[in-house]
């Protein structure tokens, strides 16, 4: 605590409101909050100012009913002692940022970093929903370390189309399974269009376990949200008062300093990878978690994952891996339910604190049983093993694979003719060539997708097969590459592979023509060509220019790191704990 924050009472946001050494600056700072009605004595009552970290907007309907919501936060802050200041975050809509939303996660997370920092905040509600928020906003309040706690915006409802339930999601499920119908003539364009729309009925994020509800649901198992927090349906009332809990609770987070460093340990990411795996999360995950936990000082690798994670069931029958959407894991149980049978099972470490106040086994000790058809028992679960495998070879140090979108009937060893992409325009032009040959025996390459290839890494790994090998009857081959794939893809697809083409890894001198081996077993992927055809393919290689659009492009590639640890500005790793490290920053006049 800086000299300042003592003489306070321990608040920062005193240090702006009541700064004692420096009148003028205090009546400079106070004036302009005085100008839509808040009143002195409010603003130098010592009450804790809690942050409302909007992401919500018309840009990004994944979470605009935030914005509705975020008045039954104010309403818990008040009522806990506290006061409500509500900001907007960078907007990340998934579905509407080129060329991908994954090139502002880490813009968000720079921005929401000084604002919590440089703003009198002492504490903040983090409004997630859309799948980058929950790590844009996690890793900014992991950098500052002031309370933090995460309020979900919850799933779209079900969606119906002809009386059968539609799997949702902006750029989901039911986008890649119409695709197909579309491609073989089953369905026409309106038709498509009909089922897409139908798939999205409400408020609310995509409804598959895809990026936004895993990220949410690990939000809840790192113990950054309150119990059964992350999958409440948008529109339900439980929301509401959901909304209204979590700030009241924010205000005794700042009261007890129970800070996001205390909370997400390597304890409290063993556990999030153990639910990751139980609920069959998306690929994404690694990418985003390792990158929390990066910025908040916790060590976790790639290789975390398959250590913690592998040999865990898979408990949710939540498409894609399952039938269930998001409303049926609600009613189930949620997140609660599916840790409560973890914990029974003892995979779960029941000491960790969390938001609450409480730890994992005491919040869990009231948790209703789950309703088996959608959340299942441990011992009868849905496929035996979840999680990632973790693989390595001669093109690449990793990449992970899905394992539960494995098919029982796959080998464990098989050769592949390697059909190569140099993203996704030279894909969508050339898949439909009957020259390239695409028969059973090929694996679908695409590379120049990373975070410094693309920018940002694009989820466009999940390539569909055309239409002429749809309807010979084979709807999907292997895929590689060094981009991601979207986390409601059901593809079998090895992906995030690191080091990326752009920066040298081996899918650059890989070509259409080579031969591919993927042994499960030892986890290995390998091109069959020596060593010195490799380097003699390097000494030959003039690598693609990378053309940069906007001068955050430019800023972005050259600090991001690789997707297996997290995809990181690394110059920003540096910054930890900044409240207690760098204390108050300067007066700004
Ligand atoms: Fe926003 Fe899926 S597109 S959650
Ligand atoms: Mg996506």
């Amino acid at each position: 605590m800086s000299p300042k924050e003592r003489a306070t009472g321990g608040l920062r946001s005193q240090a702006w409101w009541d700064n004692d050494g420096n009148p003028e600056m205090t009546a400079l700072y106070l004036e302009r909050y005085l100008n839509f009605g808040l009143t002195q004595a409010e603003l130098q009552s010592g009450r804790p100012i809690i942050g409302i970290a909007q992401t919500g907007s018309d840009l990004v309907p994944c979470d605009r009913h935030h914005l509705a919501l975020a008045d039954r936060v104010r309403d818990g802050i008040r009522d806990g002692g506290g006061m409500p200041l509500e900001f907007p975050v960078h907007p990340l809509q998934e579905t509407g940022k080129r060329p991908t939303a994954a090139l502002d996660r880490n813009l968000a997370y720079l921005g929401l970093v000084e604002v919590l920092y440089g703003y009198p905040l002492d504490g903040v509600v983090l409004t997630t929903g859309c799948d980058k928020t929950t790590p844009a906003c996690l890793a900014a309040a992991a950098t500052v370390n002031i309370p933090a706690i995460v309020l979900s915006g919850g799933p779209m409802l079900n969606g119906y189309r002809q009386g059968e339930r539609v799997a949702a999601s902006g750029s989901g499920l039911v986008i890649w399974q119409s695709k197909r119908l579309l491609a073989t003539g089953e369905i026409d364009y309106p038709e498509f269009l009909a089922r897409v729309a139908a798939s999205a009925p409400s408020i609310g994020h995509c409804n598959t376990m895809g990026t936004a509800l895993s990220m949410n649901s690990l939000a809840e198992a790192l113990g950054m949200s309150l119990p059964c927090c992350a999958a409440i349906p948008a529109p339900y009332r439980r929301r509401g008062q959901m909304a209204y809990d979590t700030g009241r609770r924010a205000v005794d987070l700042v009261r007890e300093d129970l800070t996001p460093r205390k909370i997400m340990t390597m304890r409290a990411f063993e556990n999030a990878i153990v639910v990751a795996s139980a609920i069959a999360a998306s690929t994404n995950v690694p990418v985003h978690i390792n990158a929390i936990a990066r910025h908040v000082g916790v060590p976790l690798t790639i290789q975390d994952w398959q250590r913690v994670g592998a040999g865990i069931p898979v408990l949710t029958n939540v498409a894609p891996a399952g039938e269930f959407l998001g409303e049926d894991f609600y009613r189930a149980g949620g997140v609660p339910a599916v840790m409560r049978s973890l914990l029974a099972a003892g995979r779960l470490h029941g000491d960790v604190v969390t938001v609450s106040g409480r730890t994992v086994a005491e919040n869990l000790a009231d948790a209703p049983p789950a309703d088996s058809a959608v959340i299942r028992p441990f011992d009868e679960p849905i496929a035996e093993r979840g999680g990632l495998l973790v693989m390595t070879g001669n093109l690449f140090d990793s990449a992970v694979m899905k394992t539960s979108v494995l098919t029982p009937g796959l080998r464990a060893v098989s050769d592949y003719r390697a059909v190569v992409f140099d993203g996704p325009e030279d894909y969508h032009a050339r898949i439909d060539d009957p020259g390239l040959g695409l028969d059973e025996e090929c694996i679908l390459v695409i590379r120049y997708t990373g975070p410094i290839g693309y920018p940002g890494s694009a989820e466009v790994v999940n390539m569909e097969v055309p239409a002429a090998l749809l309807l010979r009857g084979v709807t999907t081959l292997p895929t590689l590459g060094d981009g991601r794939q979207s986390g409601t893809s059901d593809a079998p697809s090895i992906l995030n592979a690191t080091p990326e083409a752009a920066v040298g890894g081996n899918l650059a001198i890989l070509r259409t023509g080579d031969r591919i081996r993927i042994d499960l077993d030892d986890a290995r992927v390998d091109v069959l060509l020596p060593d010195d055809e490799i380097a003699a393919r390097w000494a030959d290689h003039t690598p693609p220019e990378l053309d940069n659009q906007t001068p955050w492009q430019e800023i972005y590639r050259s600090t991001v790191g690789q997707l297996d640890s997290g995809a990181c500005l690394e110059l920003a790793l540096k910054y930890q704990d900044l409240v207690r490290t760098k204390g108050i920053p300067r007066d700004s006049h």
